[in-house]
């Protein structure tokens, strides 16, 4: 091997398996949380040392996540002060929790990846030797598992980016880098919302009512519930977004502007609560129509939260499940009880996704059912504007990537 330099700039050449001691990353650092376009700053660090089971994965693209909005803010957490309570040094977040890449070293006790496999990376993260993981157990429900890329560093806004090897999957061949960067985190997300919580899982003819249906995770479900045999239901605020729901799996469309019941439910004594409980009902009117059937959803794919839950709760079918792994519009949510016990609904809180999850719609992805839904393409140094128009809700359907070590778009498709 030739000599290793202290550090590459991106793209330029370096010999596979070569690590260099520097690396350019997208940091956050606490004297500057705030709007992410301020608070996401390029600088170059030390790559990171990996650990026995993990990998280091030289990143071509990287998704954009509202995670990291999140991050840049500080707000609800400060991942920082978070990992530092724990025990980690660093004092800054090298965020990113969606890659594709090139495994460029991997730790003593990997045996299932080897130095130059192309993958993708799931940001389901968790302690090896956790007992609760070891019993066989679901990993997300274990007491270690993080998010990789905001509760962990070095994520995949960093040229290297260490995660552990359980977390990689094979990327599908015919997509680009920033295609196969953008997707996984939430696709699987919505598949295990939408698959994973027996017996309210999708069945043929189901209904799945998906709200922001064009975003990132919601245009995923839309597929998901298709590939699987339900009929979504698309929830929209922008009517320019409509043919894209129609294009991606929805069998309707609604625009929730159409309606103005939203934000948390009056008290049911109150005056107030007659024009709701008729909003509700109106917005159930137009799932019916759309079916030509009185049909209510089986299942509520939920991530709006305060502004949206009261309504979820009401047009949810007896025996049906509101899932949700977001409450993106606020945490203070309120329902009628009185639907929800009678009806036996469930109510069904959900994150990330385990490796199995992440497996079956990566999947889905290879066999072309499902596809990312890549909407731009970022460089590396626009990775703050990517997450303020994220945060200001101005970006585009889909998802988004930014190109890390890629040098151009629509490389890496075979
Ligand atoms: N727990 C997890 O594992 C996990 C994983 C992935 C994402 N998430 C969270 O899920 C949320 C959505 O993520 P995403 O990537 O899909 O974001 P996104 O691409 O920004 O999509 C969010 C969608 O929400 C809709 N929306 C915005 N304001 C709304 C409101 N007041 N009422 C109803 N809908 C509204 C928007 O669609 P319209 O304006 O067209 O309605 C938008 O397309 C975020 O909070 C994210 O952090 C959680």
């Amino acid at each position: 091997m030739s000599a290793v330099k202290e550090i590459y700039e991106l793209g330029e050449t370096i010999e596979l398996g070569a690590v260099p001691e520097k690396m350019h990353a997208f940091l956050v650092r606490q004297d500057r949380f705030g709007e992410p376009r301020d608070a996401w700053k390029r600088e170059v660090i030390p790559t990171p040392k990996i650990g026995p089971k993990d990998v280091l994965v030289y990143v071509m693209a990287s998704g954009i996540n509202y995670n990291n909005v999140w991050a840049a803010l500080g707000y609800p957490v400060d991942v920082i002060a978070d990992r530092q309570k724990k025990g980690e040094p660093e004092d800054f977040h090298a965020g990113g929790s969606d890659c594709s890449g090139i495994v460029w070293k991997v730790g003593d006790q990997v045996g299932d990846w080897k130095v130059g496999d192309e993958v993708v990376v799931h940001s389901g993260w968790w302690e090896p030797d956790d007992p609760w993981v070891l019993s066989g157990k679901d990993p997300m429900l274990a007491p270690s598992t993080r998010i990789w890329g905001y509760q962990t560093n070095y994520g995949s806004y960093c040229q290297f980016s260490r995660a552990q090897s359980h977390q990689l999957k094979s990327k599908p061949k015919h997509l680009t880098w920033e295609q196969s960067g953008c997707y996984m985190l939430c696709a699987s997300t919505a598949y295990r919302m939408l698959m994973g919580w027996q017996p309210n899982i999708i069945e043929k003819n189901d209904v799945v009512l998906v709200w922001g249906a064009a975003g990132g995770l919601g245009s995923l479900a839309l597929q998901i519930t298709r590939a699987c045999g339900g009929r979504a239901i698309a929830v929209i605020s922008d009517e320019e977004k409509r043919q894209f729901c129609l294009d991606h799996g929805a069998v309707g469309v609604i625009n929730r502007k159409d309606f103005n019941h939203w934000g948390q439910m009056p008290n049911t004594n109150s005056p107030e609560y007659g024009p709701w409980i008729k909003g509700a009902r109106s917005f159930g009117k137009a799932i019916w129509e759309i079916l030509g059937e009185r049909v209510n959803p089986r299942i509520v794919f939920e991530h709006p939260g305060e502004s949206t839950l009261p309504t979820s709760g009401f047009i949810c079918d007896t025996g049906g499940m509101i899932v949700i792994c977001a409450g993106t519009t606020g945490y203070n949510i309120t329902m009628d009880l009185r639907y929800h016990w009678m009806m036996q609904k469930r109510f069904q809180g959900s994150h990330l996704s385990n490796d199995d999850q992440a497996a079956a719609v990566n999947q889905l992805i290879i066999e072309k059912k499902v596809d990312p839904c890549l909407s731009e393409t970022y460089s590396f140094d626009q990775i703050g504007h990517a997450h303020q128009l994220m945060h200001e809700n101005k970006h585009p359907y889909g998802n988004m990537a930014c190109l890390v070590n890629a040098t151009e778009k629509n490389q890496g498709a075979r």
